[in-house]
């Protein structure tokens, strides 16, 4: 399996701290935003990764994180997103570097506790489709909203302004090579993206999207609140660490 951090975009929620600088080197406690999906991948025995840039500074990432080898790895690759025309628009640039393998994408504003290596090994274990990690929220209309019935999801809905659930979809995708398809057939949405709920939303069309709910916490940072909540959570994680050894 290979990994996909998309770190596109322009991070206008988060201006003036994005004027200068691209949202994903911001500080995140005690290390740049962008090392946490990165160690998010690695730690699941992900070894072949493509950052998707995009914005201000995206030199800045290779002069952070050069082929990896803080993060154990021999290689990196790096692609640069023109404008900010969505996460489905910014994936679509790796339809060359996935070559027909299997994906596990990740937002790179998304911080997880878990170690997410049993979700992959799920992931793996069916013969094809998506899978998805969930996570209950007290503010999910922030974020895409599932509609579950048994234990299927039957909708997402991008940002709802009546929730049919208290979950977010979070921003850990995994997906086989069909995702590239159905990115193809993706139309811009009202903020002018494509969204990967519509990619989302096709999978489960096709009968084959699956989900987990994650048990540790997670956070996106991509927005003033989530990004001081998220340099909280670490800092209490980082604390709890310390104190244990
Ligand atoms: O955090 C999880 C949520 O992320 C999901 O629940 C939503 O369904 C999903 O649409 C997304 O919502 P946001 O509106 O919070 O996404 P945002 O525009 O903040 O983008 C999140 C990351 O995706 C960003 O840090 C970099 C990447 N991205 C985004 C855009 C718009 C790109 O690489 N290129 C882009 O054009």
């Amino acid at each position: 399996m290979k990994g996909v951090i998309l770190a596109g975009g322009l991070g206008s929620r988060l201006r003036p701290l994005t004027k200068v600088t691209n949202k994903h080197l911001l500080p995140v406690y005690d290390r740049p935003m962008i090392y946490y999906p990165l160690e998010t991948l690695t730690r699941a025995g992900i070894e072949e990764i493509m950052i998707v840039t995009g914005g201000n500074s995206a030199g800045d990432f290779l002069r952070l994180l050069g082929n990896g080898q803080a993060f154990g790895l021999k290689h990196l690759n790096y692609t640069y997103q023109e404008g900010e025309g969505g996460i489905a628009d910014a994936l679509r640039l790796c339809e060359h570097f996935a070559d027909n393998n299997r994906l596990c994408v990740i937002l790179g504003d998304n911080i997880i506790q878990d170690d997410i290596l049993k979700y992959r090994e799920r992931y793996e274990a069916q013969e094809s489709g998506a899978r998805v990690l969930l996570k209950d929220v007290p503010d999910p209309e922030r974020f895409g909203v599932p509609e579950i019935l048994g234990n299927r999801i039957v909708r997402i809905e991008e940002k709802p302004l009546v929730p049919k659930s208290n979950y977010a979809v979070t921003g850990v995708y995994f997906y086989d090579s069909k995702v590239f398809d159905f990115i193809r057939q993706a139309k811009p949405s009202v903020r002018n993206e494509l969204e990967i709920t519509d990619v989302n939303n096709s999978y489960i069309a096709s009968g084959d999207l699956h989900f987990d709910i994650l048990e540790g916490w997670w956070t996106d940072a991509g927005q003033f609140e989530s990004l001081h909540h998220a340099a909280n959570l670490v800092a209490a994680q980082r604390q709890a660490q310390l104190a244990g050894m």
